[in-house]
């Protein structure tokens, strides 16, 4: 961890300045969270974990041809990246119907989507990060219409990587959230992070409903076995990079 005063902590990562004002330094840290912090806890090592497998889908997703804002990986927990303005959007890509989606809708858990659905929820803790309709999200400037279709068009093509990829690796890619900032030069770059905090994914074979998932539910219900469902990804995603 840096001696550096943080320039800002999150429920689950820290952000450093470094001596370049264009990079700053991700730390991330093992405290769990849910439930906008109502509840509370530690994954013992999800930090390193959560670290590892975000740098291989960033840089799977670059090569791909969608800028990140990743740089590398000084150490385990660490993560230098390109200093961007976050836009202040949750973007939730949806493939199979599984939590909020279903309490909102009735939709049984499972059911899978017709097509990927993209949804834009306004990050805002205090709020507890409500759903948006398009209308309330220009209403409160949180974006520009021609962002929020990047916005979709990179949503939609980061799901068609991660589904071609989590699929070679036995996952089935449920749904997940992004975020996006953009740079100085106003360029949209993916940011934040991609792992099971930020994804559902279920066991591709496994058809019990509790034993297949991998993913921050785990932690979510008090199901048990979170570090070993974290490190079960981590070692899927590390032997097929
Ligand atoms: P949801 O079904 O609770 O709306 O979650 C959809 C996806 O977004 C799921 O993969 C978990 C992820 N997510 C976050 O990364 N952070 C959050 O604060 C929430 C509520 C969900």
């Amino acid at each position: 961890m840096s001696d550096t005063p943080a320039l800002y902590e999150g429920k689950a990562k820290i952000l450093y300045p470094t001596e370049d004002p264009d990079v700053l330094l991700t730390y991330f840290k093992d405290d769990a969270t849910a439930f906008n912090a109502q509840k509370k806890g530690t994954i013992v090592d999800k930090g390193i974990i959560n670290c590892e497998i975000t740098t291989h889908l960033f840089k799977l997703i670059a090569q791909k041809g969608i800028s990140t804002h990743y740089i590398d990986r000084p150490s385990p927990r660490e993560m230098r990246v390109k200093a961007v303005q976050i836009i202040p959007l949750e973007v939730v890509v949806r493939n199979i119907a599984a939590g909020s989606l279903c309490k909102q809708t009735g939709l049984a858990i499972g059911t899978v989507l017709p097509q990927p659905l993209v949804e834009f929820y306004y990050k805002d803790d205090a709020m507890g990060d409500p759903l948006l309709t398009l209308d309330r999200l220009y209403l409160i400037n949180a974006a520009t219409a021609a962002e929020v279709a990047e916005l979709q068009t990179k949503a939609l093509e980061i799901d068609r990587i991660l589904t071609d990829f989590f699929g070679q690796c036995g996952i089935t890619l449920v749904d997940f959230k992004l975020e996006f900032g953009i740079d100085k030069s106003g360029q949209i770059l993916l940011a934040d992070e991609i792992s099971p905090d930020s994804c559902r994914l279920w066991l591709a074979d496994e058809s019990d409903p509790v034993k297949r998932i991998l993913d921050k539910d785990r932690f979510r219900q008090d199901l048990g076995q979170v570090e070993n469902a974290y490190q079960q990804v981590l070692d899927r995603v590390r032997s097929h990079s």
